[in-house]
């Protein structure tokens, strides 16, 4: 297991669709590993397998809950189902350090897809779980979450992302640490 780095904004992996997953094997364990690896040390609560270069539909998340354990788990190929109700709340992304928006999204949604021994299965989720897996399940697509913002918003941050572009992290910018904060509301994935 090893923590991978994590693409910055502008890396053309990052708006590559992902394939499919057809090999449910030691290599898809072992990545799904080094995802979960590198999402804990960047603090993150989410990451897909584009975001450590690897464009396959592959994605984790470590969301915490009001009560009791995170939400810590791997999705293979999913497939987001029955979207309802809209919420409005704060994301980051690892591959977009400094930024942090306003993102509206569903407030529930069916979740399908498959853990990383092939096993399939489905679920509801809702709230923060169900903005986490909207934005990883976009990651796959090649979709980043500055992609659902307002024209205006996307240009007040047109700054901020040719500076990612150009290699030019925010201060304090750790590449093992990700951006900062704790996880929860505003979190990165
Ligand atoms: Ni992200």
């Amino acid at each position: 297991m090893a923590v991978r780095p994590v693409r910055i904004y502008g890396d053309p992996v990052l708006r590559q669709k992902s394939a499919p997953v057809t090999e449910f094997d030691d290599s898809l364990r072992a990545l799904v590993a080094d995802m979960f690896d590198t999402m804990a040390a960047y603090n993150g609560v989410g990451l897909a397998a584009n975001q450590v270069g690897v464009a396959q539909r592959v994605f984790v998340v470590d969301v915490p809950q009001e009560e009791g354990p995170n939400e810590r788990f791997a999705v293979i190929n999913p497939v987001l189902e029955k979207r309802e109700g809209h919420e409005k709340g704060e994301e980051g992304c690892l591959s977009m350090p400094g930024i942090v928006e306003d993102v509206v999204r569903a407030e529930s949604l069916w979740l399908k897809g498959f853990d990383e021994y092939g096993k399939p299965f489905e679920r509801k989720v809702s709230g923060y779980l169900a903005r986490a897996i909207q934005h990883e399940a976009d990651h796959v697509d090649g979709v980043l979450f500055t992609d659902r913002l307002s024209i205006v918003t996307r240009q007040l941050l047109r700054k901020k992302l040719d500076e990612l572009i150009r290699g030019e992290l925010p201060p304090g910018y750790h590449p093992a640490k990700g951006p900062k904060g704790p996880k929860g509301e505003g979190a990165s994935s």
